[in-house]
This record gives C-alpha cells, structure tokens and sequence, in this order.
C-alpha cells in the first residue's frame, strides 16, 4: 500500500534525493549529464525544497509506502492571477507503469477542486512523460524555449481543461 500525503519537512531528505535520481536518469539523454547534475543540484538543494514548504502558492505531495520509503513526489503552484501549474511529478523507476503517477496527479487535482484547468511544462525529448501526460488529458498548447536553465532545449506547455464535475 502506498498513502498520498501532503509532504512534509521530514520528507525532504528522501524527496531530494528521488528529484536528483530522477533527473539524472530522465534528463542526462536530453540536457547533457553536466547541465542535469547543476541544475539538479542547484533547484532540489534539501534547503530550496524546504523553502517550498513554507510557500502558499505552492503544495507539495509525497507517496509514501508502508516502510516509510518515499515512492514518489508532485509539487504544483498557483501564480497571482490563480493559473495552476503541476512543477514537478516524479515517481521512483520502480513504481513506472504501476498507476501511482496517475494516483498522484489525481491528489493534485483534488487538492485544487473547481480550478478550469491545469497546466506544465515538460522538455521536449521527454518522451514517456509525454505519452503519460497526453493519457491524462493533456495537450501541448505551445512549445517554446525550455525554461530552467536548460538553454538550447524546447519545451512544451501542455494543458488539460477540467470539466465541470
Ligand atoms: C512521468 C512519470 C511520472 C509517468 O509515470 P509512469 O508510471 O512512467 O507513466 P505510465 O507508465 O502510466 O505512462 C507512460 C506511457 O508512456 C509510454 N512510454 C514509455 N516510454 C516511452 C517513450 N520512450 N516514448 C513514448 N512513450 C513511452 C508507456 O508505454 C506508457 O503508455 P501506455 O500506458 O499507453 O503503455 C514517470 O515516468 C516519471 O517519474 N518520470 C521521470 C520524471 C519526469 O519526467 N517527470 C515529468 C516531468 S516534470
């Protein structure tokens, strides 16, 4: 069993680690494995992710398993005119094609009930992140230079509408 939750401070260690596992592996084959470990380093830093804590325009989700082990992690922020963008959503190898990236996008969701829609971006070469994303209902409304750092490299901004339940 693996409970979603809203993260919390003792989390950050192991969240820190996951983000700068998963960077690795995901974006080493796109950006370069020099350009992946600085900017991993630099954004998922146990003291940035901290801060994101204490952020109101931002909400921060772990899956935990019964172990205690962190299974996976999503983060999604609210800029000032109340647009909800999902940040980060990375879950542990292990847990690929299992459904909890899908369970874990669900507690976004939730968490923002009554929000029109919701978007992301995500580095062009992404491949599986995209097919997961386009799965779920979103589509790429406009591609553009990626953002974070990651000069030279497109990113799409994907979108989902959410219908009124
Ligand atoms: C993105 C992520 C959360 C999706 O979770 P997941 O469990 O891997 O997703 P799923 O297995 O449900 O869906 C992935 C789909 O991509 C497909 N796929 C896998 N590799 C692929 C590739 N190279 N190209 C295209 N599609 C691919 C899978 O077959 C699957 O589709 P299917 O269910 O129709 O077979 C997870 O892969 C992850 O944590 N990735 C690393 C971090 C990341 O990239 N996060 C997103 C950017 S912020």
């Amino acid at each position: 069993m693996t409970q979603i939750r809203a993260m919390t401070e003792q989390d950050v260690p192991a969240v820190s680690r996951l983000l700068g596992e998963s960077w690795r592996r995901t974006y080493s084959p796109i950006l370069g494995a020099e350009t992946t470990t600085r900017l991993s380093d630099d954004k998922h830093a146990p003291e940035r992710l901290a801060a994101e804590l204490a952020d109101d325009n931002k909400m921060s989700f772990v899956a935990e398993r019964t172990d205690g082990s962190i299974a996976g992690y999503a983060m999604a922020k609210m800029d000032a005119t109340g647009d909800v963008m999902l940040d980060r959503l990375h879950i542990d190898k292990r847990e690929f094609g299992t459904g909890l990236a899908a369970d874990m996008l669900h507690a976004v969701l939730a968490a923002h009930a009554g929000i029109p829609s919701i978007a992301l971006e995500v580095i062009e070469g992404n491949d599986r992140a995209i097919a997961f994303y386009r799965k779920h209902g979103f589509e790429v409304v406009e591609r553009k230079a990626a953002s974070h750092g990651a000069e030279g490299h497109s990113s799409f901004i994907m979108r989902r509408i959410l219908p009124r339940a």
